[in-house]
This record gives structure tokens, C-alpha cells and sequence, in this order.
């Protein structure tokens, strides 16, 4: 038997787990077998916050949503003004999907089968001919723990969620508020099923070694973007010392505006693990688009200047963000089965924003409607690669150390799920 051969044989979650070599790949079984996607469910998705949704998209009474969280389907409804609910989209009759439509507005919730009735508090208001012994009050829908943090909303399905997100949300809130998302509009939202495992979807994210892949995200990034200084090639020191002038700049703007923009990078030292960095984009500096002007006339939250950079979000374990002067993009990732993922992009601009007048939404929507299918054929491509029996995990290059973060994070959450 070959070195290789023992990674895809023989082995048990638990070997593959307690052999997992830092600095390195993850093992093929990680992406392609059922008993990872079991484990990924239980030790991450029912047990971490989740990024699902922004509250731009459930701005009224009775808006909602439902989404499928590996076995769970959960339903989330706006209650009242800043009151949103998340509950379990099960009847508690007998058991039926509550809600099947993706999204809608509705007065109470109504089962389809025998026409159980909820509020959008969760409570069972009314059930067709029961005996008069009957209390409403012990059916009510479960409930799905849910917050959002400024306009981004989250739930977790854990009966006691990670105690420490309560610390990231204060640390990343003051970041997010001066751009208003709570109010913000949704621009657009596309949902692209990707053909690999949603750990190679987050992977393919925490790094830029394969930007050349991007030809129009790059227009925006600096040529050094991901570079440390010691990193800096000698042929990109001219494009490093415009960046250095536009951080500066952007710096003594940062400070001016109040705008927190310090990097905070907690990636796998803490169960809910998030990066956070104001930082500067090229050419006009504004926004996702060939000349780097802003994208959408109207400012978020009526800010006074567009030239903001972007603030960039990563959280554990599903989502990436991105926040500028005129739109945020949200992306949101989903495992649906060992090889399937769904990523989720919503665009969001200035409530009063007009399409057509205030923007294009092609040109609102072009850098990461490509760059996500630019990423797409790339997690395609690695899920393919490490399907082969001839795959061993490979080293990660400096530029990588989020994506060795990021798995360093996971296989903590296995092993602590396995050996608990
Ligand atoms: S299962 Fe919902 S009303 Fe019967
Ligand atoms: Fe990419």
C-alpha cells in the first residue's frame, strides 16, 4: 500500500482527524465522503452562527424567508420593526414543512396540511377541531436562535449558540453601522450552486494566490493585494508605494469620518472566528468597477465621501463581505451535499438608490457576478483533484495562511465534536 493509498483507506473520521498535518491541505475524504458531510453538519452548521440573510431583505411585518441548513429547514420572519424570528419550518402537528416557498409576505403562518395557524411570533393561534382539553400554548414553533448585526442577520440552531459571538458582534458592529445596511435596499441576489464542497468554496476564498484568475476584481485590488511587505516582488515595488500613498490617504480620512478601519484578525482563536480590515482598493478607490468610481451615485448611509476603500469581513463558518461607500456585497455558503454548495450574493445600495438613475445594475453587479463564476470553475476544478485516489494534501504558500486558518478552525470543531 502506498502513502497515498492509507489516506482513502482503511481510515476512520477520527484517524483522519488526529493526523491532519498543519500547513497542509486537507485529506481527500474531508470533501468527497458522506460521513464529513454528516460531521460538517453536526460539528459547524447546528453549531455555529450562520450568516443567512441581511435585514434589507424582510424590511416588513410578515416578510420571510426559509433555507435548508444541511437537514434542517429554518424559517425566519420579520415580527415587528427590528423583531425578527427564526423558528424551526416543522408543524408541530404533525410535522410537516410549514412554509415551502423561498420567500413571501404573509399574515400568520399557515401549515398546508391540516391548516395549523401561527403568528409570525411563533405561537399557534388557531388548530381545526381539537377537543376543548387541548393547549395551544404547548405547540408553539420551535424557535431558531437569530440576531443581526448591523443589518446582517444570523441564526444558529444550537440549543446554546457559541457564547463568544455576543464579543465579535460588538467588534465588528461599529464597522459595519456608519453604512447603514439595516435600511439598506436589495439590489440583487443571485444564488449559484457551486460542484464543490463548501470547505473548497471558503478555501478558494481566504486566499488571492489565484487572483490571476480575476482579471476584473484585480482592476480594483492592488497588484500586491494578500503580499506582506517582506512579500512586496521587486517589479511590484512601484504599485506597492501607491498603495502605501492611498492607505495613508485613506487613513487620515478613517480618522476624520471616525470610521473604525484597524485590522482585527481572530480567524482560528476563537470558536465564532472573523477577520475585519478597512483597506484601500486602486485606481479611483471607490467601488468594484474598471475605473474604480463608485458604482452607485447614492451613498450607504449618506456617507460625505465615496473614496472609502472597502471594508472586508470574514467570518467563520460561511460568509465573506464586502462594505463600500455605495453598495456591500454579502455572499452566504451553504453545503447541500458532499460536492454541492450554494452561495448566495446579495447586492445592497442606499434605500433611495434608483436603478437606472443612480446605477447600472450590470456595472453594479459585473466584478462579482464574474469573480464568483471565475471561483466556481476553480472549486469545480480542486473538488475534481481531490476526488482522485493519487491526491495527497499539498503545502500552503505564505500568501495561504487564511486558508490554513480557516482549516486549522475546522478541524478544530471536529475534534472537538469527536472526542468531546
Ligand atoms: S402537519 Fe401541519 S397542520 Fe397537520
Ligand atoms: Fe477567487
Amino acid at each position: 500500500m502506498t502513502a497515498q493509498d492509507t489516506t482513502t483507506q482503511g481510515s476512520t473520521a477520527h484517524d483522519l482527524v488526529a493526523r491532519r498535518t498543519t500547513g497542509h491541505s486537507l485529506e481527500g475524504a474531508f470533501y468527497t465522503g458522506q460521513e464529513f458531510f454528516g460531521l460538517d453538519i453536526e460539528a459547524v452548521f447546528a453549531k455555529h452562527w450562520l450568516f443567512v440573510a441581511t435585514d434589507a431583505e424582510l424590511p416588513e411585518p410578515g416578510d420571510y424567508l426559509t433555507l435548508d441548513v444541511g437537514p434542517y429547514s429554518i424559517l425566519l420572519v420579520r415580527h415587528g420593526g427590528d423583531d425578527l424570528r427564526a423558528f424551526h419550518n416543522v408543524c408541530r402537528h404533525r410535522g410537516a414543512r410549514l412554509l415551502d416557498q423561498e420567500r413571501g409576505s404573509v399574515g400568520n403562518l399557515v401549515c398546508g396540511y391540516h391548516k395549523w395557524t401561527y403568528g409570525t411570533d411563533g405561537a399557534l393561534r388557531h388548530a381545526p377541531s381539537q377537543p376543548p382539553e387541548f393547549d395551544p400554548g404547548c405547540f408553539g414553533l420551535k424557535p431558531v436562535h437569530v440576531r443581526s448585526v448591523g443589518g446582517l442577520v444570523f441564526v444558529c440552531v444550537a440549543e446554546e449558540p457559541p457564547a463568544d459571538f455576543a464579543e465579535v458582534a460588538a467588534l465588528i458592529e461599529p464597522y459595519l453601522l456608519p453604512h447603514r445596511l439595516r435600511e439598506a435596499k436589495v439590489a440583487a441576489r443571485v444564488d449559484l450552486v457551486e460542484d464543490g464542497n463548501w470547505k473548497l468554496v471558503m478555501e478558494n476564498n481566504r486566499e488571492c494566490y489565484h487572483c490571476d484568475s480575476h482579471p476584473e476584481l484585480l482592476r480594483s485590488f492592488f497588484p500586491t493585494y494578500g503580499c506582506t511587505e517582506a512579500d512586496v516582488p521587486p517589479q511590484l515595488r512601484s504599485a506597492h508605494e501607491r498603495y502605501l500613498r492611498a492607505d495613508a490617504e485613506l487613513r487620515a480620512t478613517y480618522d476624520r469620518l471616525g470610521l473604525p478601519f484597524a485590522l482585527v484578525e481572530e480567524l482560528d482563536t476563537r470558536v465564532s472566528g472573523f477577520r475585519i480590515q478597512r483597506d484601500a482598493l486602486d485606481l479611483a478607490g471607490e467601488s468594484f468597477t474598471p475605473d474604480g468610481t463608485a458604482a452607485c451615485r447614492r451613498l450607504l448611509g449618506d456617507l460625505p465621501t465615496a473614496r472609502l476603500g472597502h471594508l472586508s469581513l470574514h467570518l467563520q463558518p460561511n460568509a465573506w463581505f464586502h462594505v463600500l461607500s455605495d453598495h456591500a456585497v454579502t455572499f452566504s455558503v451553504l453545503p447541500v451535499a458532499p460536492g454541492k454548495t450554494a452561495l448566495r450574493t446579495t447586492w445592497l445600495v442606499h434605500p433611495d438608490a434608483e436603478e437606472g438613475v443612480d446605477y447600472d445594475l450590470g456595472t453594479l453587479m459585473k466584478v462579482w457576478r464574474a469573480t464568483n463564476e471565475q471561483d466556481a470553475r476553480l472549486v469545480a476544478r480542486a473538488q475534481q483533484g481531490v476526488g482522485s485516489p493519487a491526491y495527497e494534501p499539498g503545502p500552503y504558500a505564505p500568501t495561504e495562511y487564511q486558508v490554513e486558518a480557516f482549516c486549522n478552525w475546522y478541524v478544530t470543531r471536529l475534534r472537538e465534536h469527536l472526542w468531546r
